[in-house]
Parts: structure tokens; sequence; C-alpha cells
């Protein structure tokens, strides 16, 4: 029997069935909604709809659902269509009539709501701690590999010498303020929704401060029709969820290029590659290269949600039940995939001195010549010309900036003196850098020391 058959004379279609049910995935919401349901059987209790006792066997009741559903013995059918119906359901066969009371005043729409807020609130937390673990990574590493230097790269072609600490610690800073964006959609889900009942409220007096208390939220929603509508919660969510996944996969494709045998620097976990089913020598960076696939799920998670909610009109309607599965496989994918970064790094093979080798085989020390002109006087646009024909004619001859003479240097300016060769040694380079937040020894000195005080916090 349905809950709001009355009304029909009809039997729903089969197929309709299958079609409208959500319980093959919204049945993961059933610790909340169980939660949900024995905060609102104790507030009718203190209301004066259910009495005490009432309230207390229709919570022990639920207790018990909950377990059986862990359990796997709660059989799921369709006709039951979701999650809400299922355990209401299941209540009124354990007790009887008594089941039958929990659901006054209350409807689905702000159920729904309510139990996708608690999930969100607790995968968020879930998700700050991993976030929190990745960032632990990549700070730990950044301290082991503080002295190594790398080509640092715009276009993909080598220009500057920086600490291979420094990019790293780049990728650490994109983490910490997705972290304030996870926050921010906690902050936006932690709002009760229930009292709005379907799109209006109720005659009876619900106690929605009781409820908000007893589940832990820290407001209630203000208008019953936008309680019931509002998904901006899951957007928040979802693209706090994509961002990350962007960051992951923009680094994981510096990793995969990074360890081609082309680059050499790194080397990755064993743990995390695989190899081929032909060719014996492979050891190929599967769990990078997953990482970068599965963000383009966690983009589609945010568009299909933005897509699904643009044309509702007012209040509740059902294709909200699509939220779901975008929803649950965006977070649960971002989680594993910020994990997997965490062992990356944790385990990522450092090759100081194939990096330093590309470092000093390059024309890079062209911006840090150009300077040492500038500080001597020279306008900054003409030592960038001086230094640029300089790169030309050793191209030419096939040899490196450092691999020219001082006389033949003098020729293309007289503020050449001897100390030119150590002011553009790659070493002496990140030592003399002297901006904050720039690529030197020191910057990252500081920021390490100030990133592990900061990951000590909550
Ligand atoms: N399964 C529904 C969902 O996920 C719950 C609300 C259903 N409400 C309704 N009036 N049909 O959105």
């Amino acid at each position: 029997m349905k809950p709001w058959e009355g009304r029909f004379t009809g039997a729903t279609d089969v197929l309709m069935e299958r079609f409208s049910s959500s319980i093959a995935f919204d049945w993961r919401l059933f610790r909340y909604d169980i939660e949900g349901s024995a905060a609102y059987a104790e507030m009718l209790g203190r209301i004066g709809i259910l009495s005490g006792s009432e309230a207390s066997e229709i919570v022990a009741a639920l207790s018990e659902i909950a377990g059986e559903i862990e359990n796997g013995t709660l059989p799921f059918r369709d006709e039951l269509e979701d999650i809400h119906m299922h355990v209401e359901q299941r209540l009124i066969e354990k007790i009887g009539e008594l089941g039958k009371k929990l659901h006054t005043g209350r409807s689905r729409n702000e159920q729904v709501s309510l139990d996708t807020r608690m999930y969100v609130k607790e995968e968020l937390a879930r998700l700050d701690d991993d976030l929190k673990g990745l960032m632990e990574a990549i700070v730990r590493k950044a301290e082991t590999e503080k002295t190594a230097i790398m080509p640092g790269y715009t276009h993909t072609r080598r220009a500057q010498v920086i600490p291979f600490a420094h990019f790293l610690m780049a990728w650490y800073y994109a983490f910490k303020r997705d972290r304030e964006r996870v926050a921010g959609a906690r902050l936006r889900a932690d709002v009760m929704p229930l009292g709005s009942g379907a799109l209006a409220g109720s005659t009876l007096p619900i106690d929605r401060e009781f409820l908000r208390a007893r589940l832990g939220f820290s407001r209630i929603s203000e208008n019953s029709m936008d309680a019931v509508a509002d998904r901006d919660f899951v957007l928040d969510a979802l693209y706090a969820a994509a961002t990350i996944m962007l960051h992951l996969s923009r680094m994981s494709e510096d990793f995969i290029l990074y360890s081609t045998e082309e680059f050499s620097y790194l080397s990755l976990p064993d743990a995390l590659c695989t190899g081929s089913s032909l060719m014996p020598h492979k050891k190929n960076p599967d769990a990078l290269e997953l990482i970068r696939g599965k963000a383009s799920r966690s983009m589609g998670a945010l568009f299909t949600l933005f897509t699904l909610i643009k044309g509702l009109p007012s209040t509740y309607n059902r294709d909200l039940q699509e939220d779901k599965e975008p929803l649950f496989q965006s977070l649960a994918s971002t989680r594993e995939a910020v994990a997997i970064m965490a062992l990356a790094v944790r385990g990522l093979f450092i090759d100081r001195e194939a990096m330093e080798r590309a470092v000093r085989m390059s024309f890079m020390p062209a911006v840090e010549m150009a300077e040492y002109l500038a500080a001597k006087g020279v306008p900054f646009r003409e030592a960038h010309h001086i230094v640029g024909t300089m790169v030309k004619a050793c191209e030419e001859r096939k040899v490196f900036l450092w691999e020219m003479d001082l006389d033949e240097m003098r020729r293309y300016s007289e503020a050449f003196d001897e100390a030119v060769f150590d002011y553009v040694d790659p070493r002496h380079v990140v030592e003399n850098r002297k901006t904050e937040g720039g690529a030197s020894l020191r910057e990252v000195e500081r920021q390490i020391e100030k990133e592990s005080a900061y990951l000590r916090g909550p």
C-alpha cells in the first residue's frame, strides 16, 4: 500500500514505479532520514501530538530500522519510491497505528532537503579533513626537498629557475582556497528546513527551534517556499568539489609530464601506477590520469545541477530528485581523488640531478642577466634587448649564456663585469630573489613555517 493512494483509483504502472523510484541511490541517506524522524517524533511528543511513551516507542523502532538497513535485511521496493517512504512504511509494519502518526505536519519535500543537507554537512567535513591531509603531505614534501631546484615553466617552455618546493607549495595554496570554499558550502548547508511542510508550514505548533538544536544546525530556514525549493547548497558543494578536482587535475598533469622519460624529474610510487598487458616495460600513471578523467565528471555534476534547476517554477518539483546521483558521485570521487593525490605526493621520488641539469642546460638565467644590467643602471627594455641578442648569438653557436666569456659579453654591454657569472648562477638566483612570495629558498622556508603553524590549527 502506498501512503498517498487514498485519492487514486487506478494502480501505478510498473514501468512508472521503476522510473520514479530513487531508493537505489537515496538509501544512502537512511541514517539522516532516521535521525531526522527520531528528532521529529521527540518534537511531536513535546507539543502533545504524541505522548512521551509513544515518542519513545517510535524512536526505538526507528533505531531498529537503521540496524535493518545497515545489515541489508530491509528489502527495497520500487513501489515505495524513496528512503523516506521505506522508513515510514517499515515503522508502520513494526508498530502499527502509532507509526502512522509520525508524518503529522510533515512532507517529504522538507525531509529530502533535511537529509541532503545533513549528508552534505558530514561529507564536506570529511572532505575538509582529506584536504588538510593533502596539504600536510605537500608541506612535508616541500620541507624534505627544500634545496632542490628545477626549471619553472610558462607555455611549457623553460622560463626561470625555481625551488622545487616553491612549485609544490603553489598547489598547496590552491587547496587552501579550496578549504575556504568548502567552509562556505558547509555554512550554506547548515540550515534546518523541517517545519516548512510541503511548501507552507503547518497549523500545528511545530517546534522548529527544538528540531534545529536537536539536529545540530546553526539556523532555521526563514521561508517555507524557499526552503523546499532551495538547492543552492548542493550547487555550492558541487562547485567546491569541481574546483578541487580542477586543481587536482592540473596538478596531475604536472606530475604526469614531469615523470615522463623526456623530463624524468619525478617518478611516481608503484602503488599508484599500473603496467601494460602487452608492453613489459611500461609503468603508467593511471591514478593521475583517472583524477584528470574524474574531474570532468565533477564538472558535469555541477552543470547537471544548474540545468536541472534553472527552469523550475517555485517550490518543490520532482525534477529535484535528479540532484542526488551527481551529488553523491561527485563528493565521493573528489574525496577519493584528494586521498590519492596525498599518496602521490608522499610517495613521489624527486630526481634532483635531472632537475638541476635541466636548469643549467638552458637559457634560463636570461631574466637575471637583464636584471643584473638593470641594477647597473641600464634601462630594463634596453637590457632585455641586449640579452635577447646575446641569446640569439648563443643559439647560432650552440652554447649557453653562461658559456660566453666576459670579453664577448662586454661587446654587448659595457656594464658587464666578472660578477655576472655568480649573479646568474641558478643556485645564487634562488638565494638572491628578494620579492615576498617569490621563488626563493628564503620564501620557501617562510611558507613552510607559516603553513605548518596553520595546519596545526583546526
Ligand atoms: N524522492 C524525492 C526526492 O528525492 C523526495 C520528495 C518527494 N516528494 C514528492 N512530493 N514527490 O526529491
